[in-house]
């Protein structure tokens, strides 16, 4: 018999959850044994259901599952949710009240005040507002969520700013990824060629989450990093990876060679989905690009380039991260590894 714990896969038909089942396919420490999706998808054979984006094959433990509704008890203990955000809610709380351990990728309850919001390299404390929950309480269910996928890369590239030199102001400009709006995503004809300069919600996530994601736990609160961020996004025929230009003035005036060694200071979390390195520098202008970043570390590590003075803000930087794996998927993972070695999924 498996030792691995079992998991089940909320919104299994969609891109974040496709990218769950391709990265849990070989995972030491889990095993997807339900998959679950709308009421349309419910009842049928995966493979017969999925339209597979993946580049490698469904993996074969999950091609024969039958889907569920998300409405039904599943055999797992914990349930990665790539749900969409107008049911995610509901659906997540619900599994959370009869005893799972809930892993969002979905807009929901980042904000909420007992609910962890966490890229484990920068606020791994934050897990401990799990105990705040009354479904936790009750029976020992929960929610933790990852971040907005263009969340995490700016966050990535400015933590070890923020905590070192303090920040006072961000201004930051994307280039998102098509398949940060799920499959199909937009049509070919609106996107193929063009720009699109908005993308509904993002800028008002990029702008609050980091907030919270740098905040501090005090008692059983997070309070709330104090710094502002301007956020502009757009949508650009790139089919994986967001990429963003990045300004920001920092509390303590600094030099370059004190912001590109911070970068080298995170912690390695020795998981196993942690990349060898977190965030990765380039001082080559023309880097980090989709192309030839995307699966740097496996889509975990976010890359930067090109830190030079900013004749508005003191700095400026080019970042870049993989959406459906360090922004999705593999966050969320990552996220669920924390849980298990802390003894929070047992
Ligand atoms: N794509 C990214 O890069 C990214 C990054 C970070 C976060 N996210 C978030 O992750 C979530 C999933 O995104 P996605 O891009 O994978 O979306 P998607 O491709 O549209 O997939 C949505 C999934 O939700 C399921 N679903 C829809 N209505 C449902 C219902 N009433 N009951 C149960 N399941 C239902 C769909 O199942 P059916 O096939 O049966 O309809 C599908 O499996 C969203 O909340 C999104 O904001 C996405």
């Amino acid at each position: 018999m498996s030792s691995k714990i079992k998991a089940g896969v909320l919104g299994c038909t969609g891109a974040v959850g496709q990218k769950l089942i391709s990265l849990l396919g070989n995972h030491p420490l889990f095993e997807v044994t339900e998959v679950a999706a709308s009421d349309n998808s419910a009842g049928i054979k995966y493979s017969e259901r999925v339209n597979w984006k993946e580049a490698s094959d469904i993996p074969v433990a999950v091609k024969n599952l039958t889907i569920k509704k998300c409405s039904e008890e599943l055999d797992a203990k914990i349930l990665f949710s790539g749900l969409d955000s107008n049911v995610a809610g509901e659906i997540e709380e619900f599994y959370a009240s009869k005893g799972y351990a809930v892993v969002s990728n979905s807009k929901n309850h980042r904000m909420s005040a007992d609910v962890p919001l966490i890229i484990p390299e920068v606020n791994y404390t934050h897990f401990d507002l799990i105990h705040k929950q009354e479904s936790y309480k009750k029976s020992g269910g929960f929610i933790v969520t990852n971040p907005n996928c263009s969340t995490v890369v700016l966050a990535v590239t400015l933590y070890p700013v923020y905590k070192k030199f303090g920040l006072k102001k961000v201004m930051v400009t994307t280039m998102q990824a098509i398949s940060g709006a799920g499959y199909p995503g937009i049509p070919s004809m609106d996107i193929l060629g063009n720009v699109v300069p908005h993308i509904k919600d993002e800028e008002d996530k990029m702008q609050t989450e980091p907030l919270k994601i740098f905040g501090t736990i005090e008692g059983k609160e997070v309070i709330f990093a104090d710094f502002k961020i301007s956020a502009s996004c757009n949508r650009v025929p790139v089919r994986d990876g967001h990429t963003m230009s990045i300004s920001f003035e920092t509390e303590k005036k600094t030099s370059k060679d004190e912001i590109v060694n911070s970068f080298g200071e995170y912690e390695n979390l020795g998981l196993p989905s942690s990349p060898e390195t977190v965030l990765k520098y380039f001082s080559d202008p023309f880097r980090p690009q989709p192309l030839l970043d995307g699966m740097s570390g496996g889509g975990m590590t976010v890359s930067a380039g090109n830190l030079r003075k900013c004749n508005i803000l003191d700095w400026k930087i080019n970042a870049f991260g993989h959406n459906t794996i360090r922004g999705a998927a593999g966050a969320a993972i990552l996220n669920a590894e924390y849980l298990v070695k802390n003894k929070f999924v047992k």
